[in-house]
């Protein structure tokens, strides 16, 4: 006991009169204190020390900062509200194992609740919390600064919610970055419905996280887990809360709520001794809080900015028109309950959900039926989309506030209640309860409209009559509306240029296109047997159906599970169905009903050309006139994607299996799951996500995401040498050598001897001089440098003039082995990110 007292007594006089650098030490017992300049330093290594402090030399502080960062960062701070005004002050045990700031005097200037400990320590750990405990329970923490934070969150710190002690623990900013008193921010957790995290301007919401979708927050897509930092969410009855760590201890960050009302992450950067501005919020516009009003959408690409949910138009036009959007929009049809229908909203930021319903085991189908029957439900989405939760119901009845458009693939599925009525010309998700007298009336509307049309629309009826009969013998389309939808596809092909320049998003109404239900296309393809199936892709798989008696189809059945279904789905939709030329393939109809995704082709003799190309058995099937046509028809295909539709269009997955064969051998371009729509005067874009197919990915495209018509022409380039060769590009290897094909074409070209390459299979089937002008044309279209290579109107003249003057092709890019310290990095990133060869993939961008 008295060596106890002796120790004790040693460590006062070694805080007291030693120099802190000198001497550390991490705990205080209740008889110790420390003053002045002295300060505890965590241990063992030493990352945080707490101590007293000045911004000014008018007010002492006492907090907590990193010891071994040398831009003094505090990460919390005690008496914020209650600065001391001279520099000798004390921090010690108060009342019942309580810990207090105390002046000269001995007035209380801090104190934290007691913890009734019998023999308390307080000890400042690694990372960065103060705690009190027992002396001889070093597990057990009776009180922790972790529990109070200031501005700064940091690894292992909660934010939100413990439900069962009712504490809450929020961010709240300083006044200004030398005044750590309380500011006008904070970021809080709402832990109500599906619980979020607001940012407060004094009593007013400036901004909004979204509720965690088991991934990330629904409001920050750019959040993703990146090496060293993980981000975790926990939701149940106990807790609510947030919070990070870094998973490679090296890696120091921190978030906080600054004193201008933003949240910043900063991670340090030893080699520069700079904290690096990682992460902040809010960024735009679209991120102050229900800048758009109940019911209307943000979306940065959009100006204005804010539009409102098909079917509801501005509440306040006047305002609305001036760029203020914050009334919001009103609904045009009132909603008659279980007759509604749901609208489909993607790439969203979901609504504020604090006063929405959840239900984590739902399905989305449990979800829809619940929403309907609620007749108060406005929307519902699932509640995560990832991890081992994915699924659930997440139910809004309130007015839809704060959502926001993404770009595509960042945000999330919504579904947004509407009346029948509004959405009738949509592919809707769901058609209310579907009993047998909606359907009659449905028929007899069908059928009388039909006959109206058939009676008066000579044209329409021409260009119509095989579906429309078709329909109508069914009874059973979905289709409506079509008197409107006819004279709009007439106008629209014969005004063909100029009607609509392409907005960016074109709803699904505006697609000219049959409709067919479920049931018809279950029947047509045998239930989507096995023995009816073509193939499978990335999205999902093709089956061969029989609709009337003598018409083959092509059904695309999307995979339910695939996130991006639905995205890809609409994009092929509205391209395709607005194109016309003999060298894609013609897109007969959809079907769109609750999860189920399905596109109906005219169906493909031969199926895709790889399935006959790339096979022994079959490749002589392809002699060189046959391989010339598919050339010169995908290059007139493609020609017209770039330049002679309504749109200029990159394919961005051109490859072989994407194109398909008719009886004659004829080419088709199919797939237009990934294409994008440029408007006629872009040239170029960049995108986050790189997709498409290795092999036949540019190198600007695969290394920097950035795609044009000559990241097409590319994959055009390698489809032609594939062609000519039967070899794939990926996965051929000449000899020993470490070619790949375009290495391996382009030595021969440089050789002389290009004609080495023609697939043997083809015996002498070919004329030199057609063989050796398609080399040079795929040669020239693979060149390295995209400005190099020459578009599809030069290609297309080139492959049919025999006196078309052309150039020397330049080095392919990707042309393995030509600079082995480019290649061997190069090609080690490729290895990682596509294992995959002929099945489309996706990675995401490298930053
Ligand atoms: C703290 O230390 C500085 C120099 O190290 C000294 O000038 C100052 O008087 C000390 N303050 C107190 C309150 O002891
Ligand atoms: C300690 O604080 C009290 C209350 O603010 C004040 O009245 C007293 O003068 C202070 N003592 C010293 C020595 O500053
Ligand atoms: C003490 O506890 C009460 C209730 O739990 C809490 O409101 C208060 O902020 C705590 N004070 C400190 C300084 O920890
Ligand atoms: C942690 O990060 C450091 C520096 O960024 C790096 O050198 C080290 O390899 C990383 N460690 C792990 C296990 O990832
Ligand atoms: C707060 O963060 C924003 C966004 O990073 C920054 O522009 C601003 O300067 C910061 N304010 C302060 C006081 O650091
Ligand atoms: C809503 O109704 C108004 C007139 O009632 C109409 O001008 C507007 O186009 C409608 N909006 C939508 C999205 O249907
Ligand atoms: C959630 O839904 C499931 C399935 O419908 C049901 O069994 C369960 O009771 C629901 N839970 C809550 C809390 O409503
Ligand atoms: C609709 O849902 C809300 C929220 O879950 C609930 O409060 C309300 O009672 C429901 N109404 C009906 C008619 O079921």
């Amino acid at each position: 006991m008295r060596d106890i007292t002796k120790l004790q007594c040693f460590t006062i006089l070694c805080l007291t009169f030693f120099p802190t650098r000198a001497f550390s030490v991490d705990t205080l017992t209740s008889t110790q204190s420390l003053t002045n300049n002295h300060t505890l330093v965590s241990s063992p290594a030493q990352v945080f020390e707490l101590g007293f402090f000045t911004p000014d030399n008018s007010r002492w502080y006492f907090g907590i900062w990193y010891k071994k960062i040398p831009v003094r960062t505090f990460v919390w701070v005690a008496n914020r509200d209650q600065p001391l005004s001279n520099p000798s002050n004390t921090f010690k045990f108060g009342d019942q194992g309580s810990i207090v700031v105390v002046n000269e005097s001995g007035s209380i200037f801090w104190s934290s609740n007691q913890t009734q400990a019998v023999h308390p320590v307080v000890q400042l750990l690694d990372s960065g919390n103060l705690v009190v405990r027992e002396e001889s329970n070093t597990d057990k923490y009776l009180w922790q600064s972790f529990d109070y934070p200031t501005d700064t969150l940091l690894t292992g710190m909660k934010l939100g919610w413990d439900l069962d002690a009712n504490m809450d623990r929020y961010l709240t900013s300083w006044n200004n970055p030398n005044d750590p008193s309380t500011g006008a921010y904070s970021f809080k957790l709402d832990f109500h419905g599906f619980p979020e995290i607001f940012l407060w301007n004094n009593q007013k919401r400036v901004y909004r996280s979204g509720p965690w979708n088991g991934l990330r927050f629904s409001g920050v897509p750019e959040m993703e887990p990146l090496d060293g930092l993980s981000f975790e969410f926990a939701n149940d009855q106990h807790k609510v809360y947030y919070s990070f760590s870094e998973t490679n201890a090296s890696l120091i960050s921190r978030l906080i709520m600054n004193s201008t009302g933003y949240l910043q992450r900063f991670v340090w950067i030893e080699s520069s001794q700079l904290w690096n501005l990682f992460w902040y919020a809010p960024k735009d516009q679209c991120d102050d809080y229900s800048s758009c009003g109940p019911y209307g959408m943000c979306d940065t690409n959009a100006s204005p900015v804010c539009k409102c949910v098909k079917g509801f138009a501005p509440k306040n036009l006047q305002a609305w028109n001036l760029r203020d959007g914050s009334d919001g929009c009103l609904r045009n049809t009132s909603l008659d309950c279980e007759k509604d229908k749901f609208l489909p909203l993607n790439n969203m930021k979901l609504p504020d959900s604090t006063t929405a319903f959840v239900n984590k085991s739902m399905s989305l189908t449990e979800c829809q039926e619940m929403c309907l029957k609620n007749c108060s439900c406005t929307a519902y989405a699932n509640y995560q989309i990832t991890g081992q939760g994915v699924g659930g119901c997440v139910i809004w009845t309130d007015e839809l506030l704060d959502m926001r458009v993404y770009a595509e693939g960042s945000g999330q599925d919504l579904y947004v209640r509407l009346a029948a009525s509004e959405i009738d010309n949509v592919a809707s998700v769901g058609s209310g309860s579907g009993s047998d007298k909606t359907k009659q009336i449905i028929v007899v509307i069908a059928i009388t409209v039909g006959t109206v049309i058939v009676l008066s629309g000579l044209i329409a009826c021409f260009l119509w009559k095989r579906n429309l009969l078709q329909s109508l013998q069914k009874g059973k389309t979905e289709q409506r509306g079509l008197p409107e939808r006819s004279q709009d596809l007439l106008l629209n092909e014969v005004v063909i240029s100029s009607k609509k320049e392409y907005s960016g998003e074109s709803n699904l109404d505006e697609l000219e296109l049959p409709v067919y239900d479920f049931g018809t296309i279950a029947i047509a393809t045998g239930n989507f047997s096995d023995e009816n199936k073509l193939g499978q892709g990335g999205f999902g798989c093709v089956y061969k159906g029989r609709l009337v008696e003598d018409e083959d189809i092509a059904v695309k059945r999307l995979s339910k599970t695939s996130g991006q279904g639905m995205e890809e789905f609409k994009n092929e939709l509205k391209l395709i169905a607005r194109l016309q030329h003999r060298n894609l393939v013609r897109l007969l109809g959809c079907c769109i009903e609750t999860d189920e995704k399905i596109l109906i082709y005219e169906y493909m003799e031969n199926k895709s050309l790889d399935s006959i190309l790339f096979n022994k058995a079959k490749c002589s099937l392809l002699d060189w006139p046959r391989r010339f046509n598919i050339i010169c028809g995908t290059a007139r295909g493609l020609l017209y994607l770039h330049q002679d539709s309504r749109f200029r269009i990159i394919h961005r997955d051109m490859k072989a299996s994407n194109i398909l064969l008719d009886g004659e051998m004829n080419p088709k371009i199919s797939d237009f799951g990934m294409a994008r729509i440029f408007s006629k005067d872009q040239t170029e874009a960049n995108t986050r996500r790189v997709v498409g197919t290795y092999g036949y990915m540019s190198p600007e495209y695969a290394m920097d995401g950035l795609f044009s018509v000559k990241s097409d022409v590319f994959s055009f380039g390698v489809l032609v040498l594939e062609i000519i060769s039967g070899k794939k590009n990926r996965g051929f290897y000449y000899a020993n050598n470490e070619l790949n094909l375009l290495g391996h074409a382009w030595n021969l070209w440089k050789e002389g001897n290009a004609l080495e390459l023609i697939d043997s299979s083809m015996h002498n089937s070919y004329s030199p001089s057609e063989v050796m002008r398609c080399i040079q044309v795929g040669l020239l279209c693979v060149q390295e440098r995209a400005e190099d290579r020459p578009n599809m109107s030069s290609v297309v003249l080139m492959l049919s003039s025999e006196t078309a003057t052309m150039l020397q092709p330049k080095q392919p890019g990707f042309c393995l082995g030509r600079n082995p310290a480019e290649t061997s990095s190069s090609s080690s990133r490729q290895e990682e990110s596509f294992t995959v060869n002929q099945v489309t993939v996706t990675m995401l961008d490298a930053r």
